[in-house]
């Protein structure tokens, strides 16, 4: 058997693509290494959401040629950036195999026709390829929490993201093979599913919504606990908080990328919503489900941006009072509509401090946030040791927020309750109530 060692770069997905690809792989007379120098073949899952990330993978794929020195591997180049630069990759003479995010059924003969030295590439993209029937070989070791692909790609068009064109069209996949797949994850006994998507609520299969399909899911095992991301401000139904009411097990979180906080540059950014209507879903969600957990994307810097839209950001920021964000400055994506149209404008030197003051803003509202939960009582799912090392045990509560507490009973995949006693502005400190 031949080995494969591949490192996963990127979003929740391509983990998921990853677990896809180690299953056709295992399939073909493949098995999994984590060791690096005892692989036959090395991949790289990879993103192209930002440059910096890019960059990280040509520094890595560097770190893998080393490894042609003492025998023969075949290097290849997965996911988005294979789907972006294409031929390019090839040409680097670095890599002997590119493939797509929608052309993993074919590695197998892609890494046959590699190995008797002939470089290959996949990056059509498919209308319909969802991996259905595949079962993923769960990467994820603590065996409690497992990713379940509802979708592939994106039809929205934001002007500064290349996702896109690196994933292809939205589609949905059939909603019997996901709680076909659910029931398989609570029998093998993981603790939590969370669905994936570039858009959860615009999931349509043959007339199921997002807000059915949770259901389903959610009815799969009520000790089971069901998560989702991403959604999206302009799409999220009032059906779907009302469903993550009717279930304890669906956890009271929602992912909900901004952007910015300011209507000018939401436009230019083609998000289909304002700030107004992101406000109001926010207010919606806070009076359906109370203690909701709320986290946020957003991009600093994007073209044209005024000092103005800026300080629409940060009052935005201020009004919400995220638990947590995701803060990035803009990063010019060859080929999208912003790419095309508007000029990469605000310096670097303007970018970064308005997303400095992105971040201080936050910081200080995470610890208001993790602050007004010192008291209040969680049921949390452990994951296992804290990273500490200092023999506390560490789970996320329904609302997503980290919790540590000292513990010498329980192990990963058991519930307990914990009362908070303390917090950072990313971890509650807590104590075990019995
Ligand atoms: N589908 C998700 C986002 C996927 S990309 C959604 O619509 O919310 C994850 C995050 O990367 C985005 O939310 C955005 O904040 C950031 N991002 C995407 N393109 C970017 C770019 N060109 N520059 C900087 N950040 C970007
Ligand atoms: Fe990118 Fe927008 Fe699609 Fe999200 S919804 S993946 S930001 S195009
Ligand atoms: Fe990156 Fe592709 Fe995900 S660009 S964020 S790995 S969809």
């Amino acid at each position: 058997m031949k080995k494969v060692y591949i490192e996963t770069y990127g979003c929740q997905m391509n983990v998921n693509d990853t677990e896809v690809v180690f299953s056709i792989l295992g399939a073909n007379g493949y098995e999994r290494t984590e060791d690096i120098s005892l692989a036959d073949v090395i991949m790289a899952n990879t993103c192209s959401v930002r440059d910096n990330a890019e960059q990280r993978i040509w520094g890595r794929v560097e770190q893998f040629c080393l490894q042609r020195r003492n025998r023969k591997v075949v290097i290849g180049i997965m996911g988005c950036m294979a789907e972006r630069l294409k031929d390019a990759l090839l040409d680097s003479g670095k890599v002997d195999v590119v493939a797509g995010p929608d052309s993993y059924r074919s590695l197998p003969s892609l890494l046959e026709a590699a190995f008797d030295g002939h470089p290959q590439i996949n990056v059509e993209l498919s209308r319909e390829e969802t991996y259905a029937d595949i079962s993923p070989v769960r990467i994820d070791k603590n065996g409690v929490s497992a990713f379940i692909s509802i979708m592939r790609g994106c039809n929205n068009v934001c002007s500064y993201c290349v996702v896109p064109f690196t994933r292809g069209a939205e589609r949905s996949r059939d909603a019997s093979t996901i709680v076909r797949e659910a029931c398989d994850c609570s029998q093998k006994g993981y603790k939590e599913v969370t669905l994936l998507g570039q858009n959860v609520d615009s999931y349509n299969c043959n007339g199921v919504t997002f807000a059915q399909l949770l259901e389903m899911v959610a009815r799969v095992d009520p000790r089971m606990r069901v998560r989702f991301s991403t959604s999206n401000p302009q799409d999220i139904s009032d059906e779907v908080l009302y469903t993550m009411a009717k279930y304890p097990n669906i956890c009271k979180h929602i992912h909900l990328p901004v952007q910015s906080g300011s209507d000018r540059m939401l436009e230019k950014m083609r998000r289909r919503y304002t700030r107004e209507w992101y406000l109001q879903r926010v207010a919606k969600i806070r009076e359906v489900l109370p203690g909701c957990g709320l986290t946020t994307d957003v991009i600093a810097g994007f073209c044209s941006e005024t000092e103005e839209d800026h300080r629409d950001t940060l009052s935005l920021f201020e009004q919400v009072g995220f638990d947590t964000a995701f803060m990035f400055y803009y990063s010019e994506r060859p080929g999208t509509l912003a790419a095309r149209k508007y000029p990469d404008d605000v310096d670097i030197e303007t970018k970064t401090r308005r997303l400095n003051e992105i971040i201080e803003l936050q910081c200080r509202k995470s610890l208001e946030s993790y602050r007004a939960d010192i008291g209040k009582e969680f049921e949390v799912l452990v994951e296992g040791p804290s990273k500490k090392g200092d023999g506390q045990l560490c789970g996320r509560a329904s609302n997503n927020k980290m919790c540590v507490w000292a513990d010498n009973t329980h192990k990963a995949g058991d519930y307990v309750t914990v009362k908070v006693t303390d917090c950072t502005s990313a971890t509650l400190i807590c104590e075990e109530i019995r």
